[in-house]
């Protein structure tokens, strides 16, 4: 929808203009009632029922707000409030509201409800943009339930085909395609292909930097580099007491050493270097039988890609030695590989700018997460604004924020919205106090 005219324009004092934290913080708690775990977290997997409990609720505040929904063929929800030009290109924020089995309340929610509490914001005080401003969820951040991470960001970006994303199967063997379809949240609106000025994406830290340094934003000049594995080991099954140890062939055991030197290669490339085992499933699972078979995931991560790349190559290495000396076989895939990523520097300028005007204590920083945001930036300029969360701890059902270090990471993003969206002829000044 087209705005013109009156109102409070950026010729006034939007450089005022604040979120309500309250009315955010309202939010954040009702959406994770949605799935409420009994430690205080979030099971709302990708593409569950609940995942649509989820977008129904958030979609209905969205479309409250007088923006118009679209949904595209992955799932990924778009709310747009118009602004004097509704050709000229978006400025899009949003996150994800999928979470992970035992996830916390403000992973990608956050991001979410920040950007809805902008288009509120900006309701209220009657602020006319030049550009559109758009509100993405985005469809299976996590990777949790399917792998590709970001899938439906990465298939906005380019990056993935629907076709691709529709074939991938959940560990009881659901596609991606057929639970999209199963919650009714397959859009018609094509993937990709929207003018975009910026995207800014509002998340909590996941790590305990800002804490620790007791400050309120991260300034996100870009991410780690990640590479994700599906590695089976094969031996036999055999009785557990009539079998020799000599003469077994314990698939388990070579999973267990691959734990191990998972972890070791991770601490050969500190303090960048992390390696992760999280999944693993043992067959056939039974206490008197040698397990014959054991499949397990590999998550990799580091800010350089050429270190990404030797300790992929040292992962490699330890699965073919290790299968030689148990005489197992291993077959070790790479299902996943995001490079390391830069954000563009005049979206970094625009949050340290925010940050700045606002008084808030910051740093800059390197996201060790997954977001949206990575794939976003391959297509439109990028950035990311980080406040703490409790201990450093998420993915995580005690997962905790306090509630103004939430507001004031939704003052930077109002600003830094509006520091592109007000548009050239009077961003100046206007958004962010001081754009000096
Ligand atoms: C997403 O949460 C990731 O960083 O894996
Ligand atoms: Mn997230
Ligand atoms: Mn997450």
């Amino acid at each position: 929808m087209k705005r013109s005219g009156v109102g409070l324009t950026a010729e006034h004092a939007t450089g005022a203009l604040r979120v309500d934290g309250a009315r955010l913080w309202r939010s954040l708690m009702e959406l994770a009632q949605i799935g409420a775990t009994p430690k205080g977290g979030v099971c709302r997997l990708a593409l569950t029922d609940l995942d649509r409990r989820g977008r129904d609720l958030v979609m209905g505040w969205l479309r409250d707000s007088g923006a118009s929904i679209e949904i595209d063929g992955a799932g990924n929800i778009f709310a747009t409030r118009g602004g004097r030009d509704d050709a000229a290109a978006a400025v899009l924020t949003g996150s994800h509201i999928d979470t992970q089995p035992s996830g916390g309340k403000f992973d990608g929610n956050y991001g979410v409800l920040a950007g809805l509490e902008v288009l509120r914001t900006l309701n209220d005080a009657d602020v006319v943009t030049m550009h559109p401003v758009t509100v993405a969820v985005w469809t299976n951040e996590e990777g949790s339930r399917f792998v590709p991470v970001m899938g439906g960001s990465g298939a906005f970006a380019g990056v993935y085909t629907l076709e691709h994303l529709r074939q991938q199967r959940d560990i009881d063997g659901i596609s991606f395609g057929e639970a999209l379809d199963a919650i009714g949240y397959a859009g018609d609106a094509p993937i990709g292909g929207r003018k975009l000025e910026a995207y800014f994406e509002a998340h909590i830290e996941q790590g305990p930097i800002l804490e620790r340094e007791e400050k309120i934003i991260g300034v996100v000049t870009g991410a780690l580099g990640l590479r994700w594995y599906d590695c089976t080991w094969t031996g036999q099954d055999s009785h557990a007491g009539p079998t020799p140890m000599e003469a077994r062939r314990d698939a388990l055991l070579g999973a267990s050493r691959m734990v191990e030197a998972v972890h070791a290669l991770a601490m050969r490339h500190a303090p960048d270097g992390r390696a992760t085992v999280g999944c693993m499933q043992v067959s056939p699972n039974s206490r008197n039988v040698v397990p014959g078979r054991v499949t397990m995931t590999v998550d990799m991560r580091h800010p350089d890609d050429e270190r990404l790349a030797a300790m992929d190559r040292e992962l490699r290495d330890t699965a073919d030695f290790v299968a030689r000396e148990l005489g197992l076989d291993c077959d070790l895939q790479q299902v996943d590989h995001v490079p390391a990523s830069r954000f563009d520097p005049k979206c970094i300028d625009a949050v340290r700018t925010a940050t700045r005007a606002l008084g808030l204590a910051h740093r800059e920083m390197v996201s060790g997460a997954g977001h949206d945001a990575i794939y976003l930036a391959r297509i439109a300029p990028t950035s990311m604004i980080f406040v703490p969360c409790k201990d450093g701890i998420s993915h995580n059902e005690i997962e905790d924020a306090r509630p103004e270090h939430l507001e004031a990471g939704a003052n930077v993003l109002l600003h830094a919205i509006l520091a592109r969206a007000l548009g050239s002829d009077s961003a100046a000044g206007a958004s962010g106090i001081d754009h000096g």
